[in-house]
C-alpha cells in the first residue's frame, strides 16, 4: 500500500496515536468548529487550538480539514493567514492523516485539469503536493464525513519528503 506518485503524493505509515486521535476528534466535533470559504473543503476555524499537537519540533502548522459534500473545487493551495485569528497557515506541502474511517480519494490534475493521479490513504498518511499541483477530494453523498489532520509546511514537496525521511520516520503524534 505504501507507494509514491511524484510529484503529486507519497503514501506513508500512519503516525497518529489513538489518544491523539480521540483528542482531535473531540475538538473537531465541537459545534461551529469548521468553516467553508468556497472549496467545499472546510478548515478548522481556530487553528491556534491545535498547535499543541505539533510534537515534531519542525517548523510546520497543524490544521484539520473536513469534507462532507461532493464536488469540491479543483484548486492549488496558497500560503495565507487564517481569516479568523491570523495564524499563518503554510499550504505548500502537507502531511495528512485521516481521523475518520471512511473513504475519500484525493485526486490530482494537470494544468488543464485532466486527472492524472488519485490516492485513497485510509489507514495511512500521505505527503501531498498541495501548492504546486491541482487537486480536490472525490466524495460521494454516500460517504460519511471525512476529517483529516495535517502538518502544513511552507517547504516545497521534495523538501518535505527529505524532512520526513530525515526527521519524522517513526515519530508518533
Ligand atoms: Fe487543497
Amino acid at each position: 500500500m505504501l507507494h509514491n506518485c511524484d510529484p503529486y503524493y507519497r503514501v506513508i505509515p500512519y503516525a497518529i496515536t489513538d489518544s491523539t486521535k480521540q483528542d482531535l476528534l473531540e475538538i473537531a466535533h465541537a459545534p461551529g468548529a469548521f468553516v467553508d470559504i468556497s472549496y467545499k473543503i472546510s478548515f478548522f476555524k481556530l487553528p491556534s487550538k491545535l498547535q499543541r499537537f505539533n510534537n515534531t519540533g519542525l517548523d510546520c502548522v497543524c490544521q484539520l480539514l473536513r469534507v462532507n459534500e461532493p464536488d469540491s473545487v479543483i484548486h492549488k493551495d496558497r500560503n495565507r493567514h487564517n481569516e479568523y485569528e491570523g495564524t499563518y497557515m503554510p499550504r505548500q506541502t502537507v502531511i495528512s492523516f485521516p481521523l475518520t474511517d471512511n473513504s475519500g480519494e484525493t485526486c490530482f490534475y494537470d494544468e488543464q485539469k485532466n486527472i492524472v493521479a488519485k490516492v485513497d490513504y485510509n489507514g495511512y498518511g500521505a505527503i501531498l503536493n498541495t501548492g504546486e499541483q491541482f487537486h480536490n477530494v472525490n466524495f460521494s453523498i454516500h460517504n460519511n464525513t471525512r476529517i483529516v489532520f495535517q502538518l502544513c509546511f511552507e517547504n516545497m514537496y521534495h523538501e518535505v519528503i527529505d524532512i520526513y525521511n530525515e526527521k519524522l520516520v517513526g515519530t508518533m503524534i
